[in-house]
């Protein structure tokens, strides 16, 4: 059967991809950051995933304010690099996985779950640049990716709560497919930030480190956080945090799933990548 064998957490800051594209990513302003992603990228070499799962947002590239999808999964066989305005990111496609998306749909909509099905999709930096991030610059990306849009930009947006609780369907859903897979889940977007406004700039790391304390040891609780916390105290586009959760309600210790806490594999904060904090965690599920 697929397994869920790790979930991954980051911010997914397109200047990040920028700086990574345009090669600037040995100035010591950005070594700081992707000096934080050294550990990642060796461990996602010695632990490859046959497919990661990828809940995102998707920045009004995709779907326009025409058209506002709560959740959706892609089932296609691959996905282009959207433009955002730049022309695409000189990164490789994604490829799918339609089977085991397919299925996915299924068992979470079965479990009374919802979900928009996507055939066609090109992708932005929410998703590029967790990518990029983990894998650096390689000809192809070395797993197929189902990619997982969420709605955080448009309110009303789901609670943290809906979110955990989609994650644990999902872990059921992996699990109920009969092909030896092993699947990572990884929850981006985030941390503390605000782009607009007068509090545009905000940053608030004494939040954020408790929200990464919390989402490790007790996620259930932080699954109840409102909206409205996310907004007052991470600014208006923390709210992406609550992505997270669903890769959290993936893994092996929540939802009766009666397994052990995840081992904690790395974890990093760093201010400021262009208007953000980022954060950053691996978590592996004990066997
Ligand atoms: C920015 C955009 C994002 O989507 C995000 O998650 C963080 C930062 C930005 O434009 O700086
Ligand atoms: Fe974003």
């Amino acid at each position: 059967m697929a397994r869920i064998t790790a979930s991954v957490y980051t911010s997914h800051v397109p200047a990040i991809g920028a700086a990574m594209d345009l090669g600037k990513d040995k100035e010591p302003y950005w070594q700081k950051v992707f000096a934080g992603y050294d550990f990642s990228r060796q461990w996602i070499k010695e632990n490859k995933p046959d497919v990661v799962f990828l809940v995102f947002n998707d920045h009004a590239t995709a779907f326009s304010l025409e058209m506002i999808p709560t959740f959706a999964i892609g089932t296609a066989a691959e996905y282009a690099v959207a433009d955002e305005g730049w022309g695409p990111r000189p990164v490789p496609r994604v490829e799918g996985a339609p089977e085991l998306a397919s299925h996915i749909a299924h068992s979470v909509i079965q479990q009374d779950f919802d979900l928009t099905i996507v055939n066609k999709m090109d992708v932005d930096h929410g998703l590029t640049v967790p990518l990029s991030l983990m894998c650096g610059q390689p000809k192809e990306w070395p797993f197929k990716v189902i990619p997982f849009a969420v709605n955080v930009v448009q309110y009303p947006v789901p609670s943290g709560m809906r979110c955990f609780k989609l994650g644990q369907a999902i872990r059921k859903a992996v699990e109920s497919f009969d092909e030896d897979l092993n699947v990572q889940i990884w929850g981006t977007g985030g941390m503390s930030h605000q782009l607009q406004g007068p509090r545009a700039g905000l940053i608030n790391r004494e939040w954020d480190n408790k929200f990464l304390d919390r989402l490790i040891e007790d996620p259930e609780a932080l699954a109840k956080v409102s909206h409205i916390e996310y907004v007052n105290e991470a600014g208006s586009e923390g709210i992406e945090l609550v992505m997270w959760l669903i890769a959290r309600g993936a893994m092996a210790d929540v939802g009766g799933a009666g397994g052990r806490k995840p081992l904690v594999k790395h974890r990093f904060y760093h201010v400021p990548a262009s208007n953000t904090a980022v954060g950053h965690l691996i978590l592996e599920n004990q066997q």
